[in-house]
């Protein structure tokens, strides 16, 4: 993760189009705790955004408007429950703004499926409207507000790699030293809900794998796959299986085609795999496909920056 200038400059509102590109994310260790009284569970978790994008185009409008194209585009409600839209509402309300912007989504991530596809539209959402109403939040005050919108989306705002605690809505950055890892992910044919994902959780009485993150971070240190791939872990995987065994078989796969750790992403469905470098990630991905598992492969670098204005 690399220091960002686009935030300390002083700001004022675009009267072009506005472009924000944001990163997917991967947990690369997610130790679920007790559910708490407000439903939520304790996490402490270390995220990683990889290099899976979509992006939002903000324009001048008289009104608020959301279009699409792209994943999930006919099945995700354009209107005022989708989280592009109660964004850029919550941000306007924060500012003083009138909520009116011409708002585009072009989705490469795919939806419902454990890659924070919907959190990362919200972090590009606020990051684009502050940008075009001229609104001069701090990376903080913007990572506030997205903390009201969804437990992923402070992440997203901020990118690379990060401890999460409380609901995972309280980042903070680790730095990595730019060592780049290389990933392979399979993309389910259908996705899982999140809430019904932790639901599971509770109701199988899941042993949590997933101690503190210690051995994780002397591993990111280390630079060594082989030495990273023993410490992934996700305390949700058990109850991801559970909704959809089939994902053991997926998972079997991507080691059998040579990757040096699979583990589900975040509440699934999607499988994430750990491979050498760019060359191995580029053999296990063919592999995989060849063995024609799951809707897509993809490949992806990590970490990358969150939120960003191109
Ligand atoms: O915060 P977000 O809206 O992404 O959470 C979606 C759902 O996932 C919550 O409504 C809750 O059911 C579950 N969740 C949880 N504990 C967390 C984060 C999410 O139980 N720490």
């Amino acid at each position: 993760f690399s220091e960002d200038e686009e935030f300390d400059r002083p700001r004022l509102a675009a009267h072009g189009p506005v472009r924000v590109r944001v990163p997917a994310k991967i947990n690369l260790h997610l130790h679920v705790g007790p559910s708490r009284p407000d439903g939520f569970h304790e996490l402490t978790t270390v995220y990683h955004a990889i290099g899976l994008y979509d992006e939002i185009t903000a324009r001048r409008g008289d009104t608020l408007t959301l279009t699409m194209e792209g994943e999930g585009a006919g099945e995700l409600s354009l209107d005022e429950d989708n989280l592009v839209i109660r964004a850029a509402r919550v941000l306007a309300a924060e500012t003083g703004h009138e909520p009116h912007a011409r708002l585009h989504l072009k989705k490469q991530i795919p939806i419902a499926a454990g890659l924070a596809g919907g959190s990362a539209d919200a972090a590009a959402a606020l990051v684009a409207c502050d940008q075009l109403w001229g609104t001069g939040m701090s990376r903080d005050d913007l990572a506030a507000i997205a903390a009201t919108l969804g437990s992923d989306i402070p992440f997203l705002v901020l990118g690379g790699t990060a401890l999460g605690t409380g609901r995972g809505e309280l980042v903070s950055p680790i730095l990595t030293g730019g060592h780049a890892w290389h990933w392979v992910l399979a993309v389910a044919e259908e996705g899982l809900s999140t809430p019904t994902v932790y639901k599971t959780f509770d109701e199988i009485g899941a042993q949590t794998n997933a101690g503190p993150p210690d051995g994780l971070l002397a591993a990111l240190r280390q630079r060594d796959p082989e030495v990273l791939a023993a410490e992934l872990a996700n305390d949700l995987q058990a109850a991801a299986l559970h909704l959809r065994p089939e994902l053991q078989g997926v998972l079997d796969a991507g080691l059998d085609a040579g990757a040096l750790a699979g583990l589900v992403s975040g509440s699934g469905p999607t499988c994430v795999f750990l491979a050498e470098d760019a060359r191995h990630a580029a053999l296990v991905a063919a592999e995989l496909e060849a063995r024609d598992c799951c809707r897509a492969v993809r490949t992806a670098v990590g970490p990358v920056p969150g939120a960003r204005v191109l």
